[in-house]
């Protein structure tokens, strides 16, 4: 019989934010933007990073996720959601540095998927992911064992681990000497049906909404579906709860995304009849089934621009690239922040046009800044996990 221990130890492990061992690392190295980089007018900044742009030439390749700020994506050779980013690694043999301008995941999982002779950098080594921190290397770990003990994880009871691209390193690493993969917003449920066929249950971490809301839309119900809290023993579960459950989601959420309301939609749609809405699957279960259409920030941002001349759009997701979409489509059609305030993430705010041509001016003066570079022992698992999530979709 399961009792719940008074004292848990794994309290101590906090599922606040919390960074991990290589994150730390990289913080530690991180290199402050330095002063002559502060202050600098918009205009020269412009006309600088456009100058070393090109005298960089093939040397570099920017890439700029969806969320980055106007100033920052103008300049992006290529722009995508994490998967579509992920994609452009392989196809610049060319480029000796990949300047990332996203936010900590994405630029290691572009480190791991990059050939020897390229070096990725991250504007500023600040600009993480509160999700991705959610999960830290000892939790999964210890999870794992649990989960063992309970009579699962074994090649009777065989359990698929899956991890969100929104994770470190490490933990794609843990996942891919595992059997298990990597998935995006954009191939979740792929990636689900892939692992279904390799065992019974799935680990998906961290994004415990990114995993129901993919799991539901499979067709599997709520009831079979278990949050695993990392502060308690046994994940606050017992084996029976985990025997009926298909899959097993780790207790991480976007503070970004969980913003996002029902009730938004409710007022939303009183406010402008007719109104779509669509937002990101890292929002709760009940805004998805509230919300007309869900997806990734390029299946949102296509979404939109196909859609009939006169529609109006209420879009759940970071209000960068909401704005920019409500320009790019005005006048032929209307879109609105789901959230009346806006969401923002600040971590990908960190990467300014500042640090962004400080980055690039280094790379003319030989100095290569903030570099991202996953330890060995941890790439080639990676490598395996992002590989199988590749092949799959
Ligand atoms: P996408 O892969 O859909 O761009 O999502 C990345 C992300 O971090 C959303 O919060
Ligand atoms: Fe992470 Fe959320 Fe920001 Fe995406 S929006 S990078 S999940 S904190």
């Amino acid at each position: 019989m399961f009792h719940k221990a008074s004292a848990n130890p794994r309290k101590m492990s906090t599922s606040l934010p919390v960074l991990t061992a290589y994150e730390k690392a990289h913080l530690a190295d991180r290199q402050p933007l330095p002063d002559r980089y502060v202050g600098l007018a918009d205009q020269e900044m412009d006309r600088r990073i456009a100058a070393a742009k090109a005298a960089l030439g093939r040397r570099a390749v920017i890439l700029g996720h969806h969320y980055q700020r106007d100033e920052v994506i103008k300049f992006a050779d290529h722009t995508g959601d994490s998967y579509k980013l992920a994609q452009q690694v392989s196809r610049h043999p060319d480029a000796e540095f990949i300047v990332f301008c996203g936010v900590h995941f994405m630029a290691e999982s572009a480190d791991v998927l990059s050939a020897d002779h390229q070096q990725v950098i991250l504007p500023d080594l600040a600009a993480g992911c509160s999700m991705s921190d959610m999960v830290a290397p000892d939790q999964l770990a210890m999870c794992w064992a649990d989960l063992g003990q309970m009579g699962f994880a074994n090649d009777a009871s065989p359990v698929v681990p899956v991890t969100y691209i929104n994770s470190a390193a490490a933990i794609k690493a843990f996942c891919g000497e595992r059997g298990g993969v990597v998935c995006t917003s954009s191939n979740a449920k792929a990636t689900l049906t892939w692992a279904w066929a390799r065992g019974e249950r799935v680990l998906f971490l961290p994004d415990q909404h990114l995993g129901r809301n993919a799991a539901y839309a499979l067709g599997v119900p709520l009831d079979r579906m278990v949050v695993w809290d990392p502060d308690e023993v046994w994940g606050g579960l017992d084996p029976d709860r985990l025997a009926r459950a298909r899959i097993v989601l780790w207790k991480g959420h976007c503070s970004v995304h969980t913003r996002f309301s029902a009730r938004q939609i409710e007022s939303v749609r009183r406010q402008h009849p007719g109104v779509r809405v669509i937002v990101h699957p890292e929002v709760p279960w009940e805004v998805v089934q509230a919300a007309d259409d869900a997806g990734s920030t390029e299946y949102i941002i296509r979404q939109v621009k196909n859609s009939a001349i006169g529609s109006v759009w209420a879009v759940g997701t970071e209000i960068h690239l909401v704005s920019r979409l409500a320009n790019d489509v005005h006048p032929d059609r209307t879109v609105l922040s789901l959230d009346q305030f806006g969401c923002l993430c600040s971590t990908m705010f960190r990467v300014s046009p500042n640090h962004l041509l400080w980055v690039l001016e280094g790379l003319l003066e030989g100095a290569v800044h903030n570099r991202i570079a996953v330890p060995d022992e941890q790439k080639s698992w990676t490598r395996v996990a992002l590989d199988r999530m590749l092949s799959i979709s």
